[in-house]
């Protein structure tokens, strides 16, 4: 017997509160001395110590509510649990711009039925703002200015689009990435890298970049903002046919993602 089909906004007021909770924590708590030669002579990563709070939290938050929920999360949550709804959640997406203070980053939380995202919520509370989306209902931006629908930019050419992407740790898959972004840059109107994968699938919705790309993302940074983008207007897929996946993650309005997608694969962004 499949589970019942979850109330969507339950779960998008159970994602808000999470998602809340966690960001106040991070702004709240982020140790004082918080800085880049305290986390390299310090036993314990102060970032690693507030990434795992932060899911903690968002883990208890969840679980007072919906008990029989399941989770996967960065920083180890897993559990399938009964109830069909397993949430997915990058405690802190953009953990090097936390650890600089650049307001860049972000609690990524998002629902997942039948591993389709339902709900997605991204709270980035150094700039004020939380992104979110419910699958069929639109996405939205609230911030002190209010709530309102976003949109992604549609008609935009690739020779004028600006271009968000990201990099890998590795440093070969860097170099590799580093090699295909020389390629891309000339074709483009320019290129961004924001730090932070679920803030720029976020900024794609908002209309602040024309399209994002990057290989080497996992679930947990693009769960909440991919839906995001989509409900925006966006397509959210691979190249050569492929689905979003850690190989790569396109996105874009309908136009320009085919056009960027098929310059990816000519350049092999999808591959070492
Ligand atoms: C990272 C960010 C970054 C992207 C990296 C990710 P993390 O996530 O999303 O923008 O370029 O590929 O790993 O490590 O800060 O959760």
């Amino acid at each position: 017997m499949s589970a019942p089909v979850p109330d969507l906004q339950e779960l998008l007021s159970v994602a808000t509160e999470a998602a809340a909770r966690a960001a106040r924590l991070l702004v709240d708590e982020r140790p004082p001395d918080l800085g880049v030669a305290a986390t390299k002579s310090s036993p314990t990563d102060p970032v690693t110590e507030m990434d795992r709070a932060s899911e903690r939290l968002v883990v208890e938050t969840v679980l007072a509510r919906r008990p029989g929920d399941g989770f996967f999360g960065e920083e180890g949550a897993d559990r399938a649990g009964t109830s069909g709804v397993v949430w997915v959640i990058d405690p802190i997406d953009g953990t090097v711009n936390y650890l600089y203070d650049h307001p860049f980053w972000a609690v990524s939380v998002a629902a997942e039925v039948e591993g389709e995202a339902v709900v997605g919520v991204v709270a980035a509370p150094a700039v004020g703002e939380t992104f979110w989306a419910v699958r069929g209902g639109g996405a939205h931006l609230s911030s002190d200015a209010g709530s309102r629908p976003l949109q992604v930019n549609s008609g935009v050419a690739l020779d004028r689009a600006l271009v968000g992407t990201g990099f890998g740790y590795a440093a070969e898959r860097r170099a590799r990435q580093g090699a295909v972004v020389a390629q891309l840059l000339p074709r483009v109107r320019d290129i961004r890298r924001g730090g932070s994968a679920a803030y720029d699938l976020c900024s794609l919705a908002a209309g602040r970049l024309d399209a994002y790309y990057e290989r080497g993302v996992q679930r947990w940074d693009t769960a909440a903002g991919a839906l995001v983008a989509r409900e925006a207007g966006a397509v959210v897929g691979g190249v050569r046919g492929a689905a979003a996946s850690p190989e790569l993650t396109v996105a874009a309005a309908p136009g320009l993602f085919d056009d960027l997608a098929a310059l990816l694969a000519e350049l092999g962004a999808d591959r070492d």
